[in-house]
């Protein structure tokens, strides 16, 4: 399982109109472990190029979601990508093809990474971590925007965020574990909630990786217009505008 010693507590501000038609993958955040890392021209270096290539160049297969394993001289590299579960497939790799050229330069000598998208999530380790819940290292980011009555929006929010993720959690025909829903929140104004799991995820354990982001948005997003909460393993986000 990876492991991130220290929880990452960070916030940052998204804005409203953002989520306008754009030919780049929308980068949110990433985090690389300065704890395990590797020195230049080692073996694990290497393996990590052809694990990072595996990744960029999957598109053959009807897919948003691919895991896999390069098994080098000595250490192994595991890896896994996932798309948001509504993005096209050309969107999904331009993303992916976007992360791993990101985190080969931002994340030069660490041996666990992860980073996220707004279209796409992608992370790597020398431990495995398929068909694991990993809760950390994680985000919250905020829409600054205050919502009028929080006591009542937040009580809708959790309903809907938890309706959200028992259907994300249910093993669907295409084992994509996503889900979105709305809710009326008064005559003119609608919440939109997602919920996403990594597929490899077992029901069970992907209800309880989307319990631990819903949790945690009383820690991100209390009383705010729209936030997300991004796990390696799972993420949440809802907003009052469209963005699915
Ligand atoms: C990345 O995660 C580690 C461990 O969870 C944490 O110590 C570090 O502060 C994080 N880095 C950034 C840039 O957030
Ligand atoms: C992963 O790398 C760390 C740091 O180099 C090392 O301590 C650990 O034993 C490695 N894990 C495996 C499974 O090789
Ligand atoms: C992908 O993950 C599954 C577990 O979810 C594992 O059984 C399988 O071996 C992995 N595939 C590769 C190529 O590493
Ligand atoms: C949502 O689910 C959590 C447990 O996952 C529970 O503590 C909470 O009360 C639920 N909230 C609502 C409004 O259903």
């Amino acid at each position: 399982m990876a492991s991130y010693k220290i929880i990452l507590f960070f916030f940052y501000i998204t804005f409203l109109c953002s989520s306008t038609s754009k030919a780049q993958p929308t980068f949110l955040f990433n985090n690389c472990s300065s704890v395990k890392t590797f020195t230049a021209n080692s073996a694990f270096q290497s393996d990590l190029t052809t694990l990072l290539s595996s990744l960029a160049s999957y598109r053959t297969a009807n897919t948003d979601f691919y895991n896999t394993t390069v098994a080098g001289q000595g250490e192994t590299a595991y890896g896994l990508f996932m798309c948001r579960g509504d993005v096209t497939l050309e969107i999904c790799h331009q993303c992916v093809v976007e992360a791993t050229q990101r985190l080969t330069s931002d994340c030069q000598f660490s041996k666990e990474a992860v980073i996220w998208y707004d279209e796409c999530m992608l992370r790597y380790s020398n431990t495995s971590f398929f068909s694991t819940v990993d809760t950390r290292p994680r985000v919250g980011l905020l829409n600054t925007g205050n919502i009028a009555n929080p006591g009542s929006f937040m009580r809708l929010l959790f309903k809907t965020m938890n309706e959200t993720a028992d259907v994300a959690a249910k093993p669907a025909l295409d084992q994509k574990k996503y889900a979105t829903k709305e809710a009326f929140i008064s005559g003119f104004q609608t919440l939109y909630c997602l919920a996403q799991c990594t597929p490899d995820l077992s029901p069970s354990d992907c209800r309880r990786c989307l319990s631990g982001v819903i949790g945690d948005l009383n820690w991100c997003c209390d009383g705010k217009q729209g936030g997300r909460v991004l796990y390696p393993s799972c993420n949440v986000r809802y907003e009052l505008y469209p963005f699915y």
